[in-house]
């Protein structure tokens, strides 16, 4: 079943214990990150703990280590639980104390815990590309936090699952923001559009990959609002998380987009980023 991570230290998942009155448990009172292993290289994990910082930030949680010291930690638990191609999930939480809305006093640490997985990369998904479906963005304000608050994450999911979609595209008011757990791209008239990082998404850190390859490699590109129309009428249309990579949608409410296969921006993107895969692992 291999080791967790329960603050600083590795040990039996049947050995963690968690307390019923973590606020992670009961309030949703903390962050995550989810970082992705190829080969048993930790890709882009600068990336990621910066995130998991500025998130722990925002909400006024103090993390007990330094940047240093949690990568160090994410290596120990990669190397302990051997993971080849999997995943990293670690969360914080606010600590453990008597239910109560109001932050508890300083004498309460916040608790970290994480654990690894095996995922093998989506290829099938990847290649012939998969159905999403349009839904209402119901989130609060703040989704640039990875907060651990998913619950309207999670019903727009399983929205999409119960249409036979892979992702749900989310809208506020008729623009285009992100999907329920990835971010959202068009490619119109030659040209990649994705929201920009502002409150109403999630910067992804492989949305931040994809925009430094276009930059790189003179793809045009846009972090600018679109409208649903647009999303309609895109000649192309892919999401990107840490899992799906940079994945294809390739029907939208049960119609085709483009000739209803990957279009040649999106292979291009997938083409780019296997070699950012392929340089993290021989970085090792
Ligand atoms: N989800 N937007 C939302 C709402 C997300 O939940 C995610 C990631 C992304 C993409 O971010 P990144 O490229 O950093 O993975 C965008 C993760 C994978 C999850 O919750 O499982």
């Amino acid at each position: 079943m291999g080791k967790v991570l329960v603050n600083n230290q590795l040990m039996d998942r049947t050995e963690a214990i968690i307390d019923i009155e973590d606020r992670g448990y009961q309030f949703g009172d903390g962050v995550y990150e989810v970082i992705r292993v190829y080969d048993g290289a930790v890709f882009t994990a600068d990336e990621h703990l910066d995130r998991f910082f500025q998130s722990a930030n925002k909400i006024k949680i103090d993390v007990q280590f330094d940047q240093k010291q949690l990568l160090a930690l994410i290596h120990q638990l990669i190397e302990e639980n051997n993971v080849h191609d999997g995943s990293i999930y670690m969360q914080l939480t606010r600590g453990a104390s008597p239910r109560n809305h109001i932050f508890p006093g300083s004498e309460i640490k916040p608790v970290l815990t994480a654990y690894t997985k095996e995922v093998a990369r989506p290829e099938g998904n990847l290649e012939t590309g998969v159905k999403a479906m349009i839904a209402d963005d119901i989130r609060w304000l703040r989704c640039d936090i990875k907060s651990l608050n998913l619950l309207p994450n999670v019903l727009a999911k399983q929205e999409a699952t119960d249409h036979g979609c892979y992702e749900a595209i989310l809208h506020r008011d008729g623009t285009v923001t992100e999907g329920s757990s990835s971010n959202a791209y068009i490619v119109k008239d030659g040209k990649v559009m994705t929201h920009p990082a502002t409150n109403l998404i999630l910067n992804g850190i492989t949305r931040q990959v994809i925009l430094k390859l276009c930059q790189a490699h003179q793809i045009p590109v846009a972090e600018e609002e679109f409208q649903i129309e647009d999303l309609k009428t895109a000649d192309e249309i892919f999401i990107s998380s840490t899992t799906s990579e940079i994945m294809p949608i390739v029907e939208l409410d049960g119609q085709s987009i483009g000739d209803g296969k990957p279009g040649p921006f999106t292979r291009k993107l997938q083409t780019l980023f296997l070699k950012e895969i392929e340089a993290a692992k021989s970085d090792v």
